[in-house]
């Protein structure tokens, strides 16, 4: 297992999006991130399931938990420009990850033991988008023994009440803050920190 600050400074080498699509809220979770939370998971034994990134983007999660030992890992995104680099991702970090083209809404899995899932969905904050975070937890709640993901600040009432409807339970909350580059013109700010919440959901 890898210290957190090894993980982080490993993280450092993922490239991001080359054109960030705003409709399906393309942003990398930072090396930093992206390490507390996979190093937190590797304390909890979590990364002896095999691991389900959803919604992989360029990798950060999916070669983060494949650095640190995830017994296996599978990645899902919709989107071929990001499962391209992420490819070039793992090659350069020398892990092995199972890509999965597909969209998470219609989940193309069928997985034969309960999996941990580490996701950083869209917050389903655009329009065309509304309501992406409740199908990413959906589908999570169909194949996850225990999952990790971020979501926006204030979110607390609604995972609960959605992971009590599915038989689950909040077991582990903390704050983050995402660092979201300037990726389109109406951003007039290079960086915008924004207040997130991690959660990790054991399902029934
Ligand atoms: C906030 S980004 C996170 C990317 C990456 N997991 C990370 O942590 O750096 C959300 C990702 O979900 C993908 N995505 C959005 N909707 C999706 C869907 N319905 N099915 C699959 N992937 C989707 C986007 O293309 C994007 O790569």
């Amino acid at each position: 297992m890898l210290s957190r600050r090894e993980l982080a400074v490993k993280l450092e080498q993922v490239a991001g999006f080359d054109e960030p699509r705003l409709e399906l809220e393309q942003y990398t979770t930072t090396p930093e991130i992206a390490a507390s939370i996979i190093h937190e998971a590797s304390l909890r034994d979590d990364l002896g399931r095999q691991v389900v990134d959803l919604g992989s983007g360029t990798g950060m999660l999916a070669i983060g938990a494949a650095l640190d030992g995830a017994r296996g890992v599978c990645a899902v995104e919709m989107d071929h420009q990001a499962i391209a680099i992420a490819v070039a991702n793992a090659r350069h970090l020398g892990v092995r990850i199972d890509w999965v083209i597909g969209d998470v809404r219609n989940l193309p899995l069928c997985v034969d033991q309960p999996v941990t899932v580490i996701m950083n969905p869209p917050f389903g904050a655009q329009l065309t988008h509304r309501g992406a975070d409740r199908a990413f937890l959906r589908a999570t709640a169909s194949i996850a023994a225990v999952s990790y993901s971020i979501h926006n600040a204030g979110s607390r009432s609604f995972i609960e009440a959605f992971v009590d409807d599915h038989d689950g339970v909040v077991t582990h909350a903390f704050e983050v803050d995402l660092e979201l580059p300037r990726q389109h013109d109406f951003h007039r700010v290079p960086k915008k920190q924004q207040q997130a919440e991690v959660y990790r959901i054991e399902w029934g």
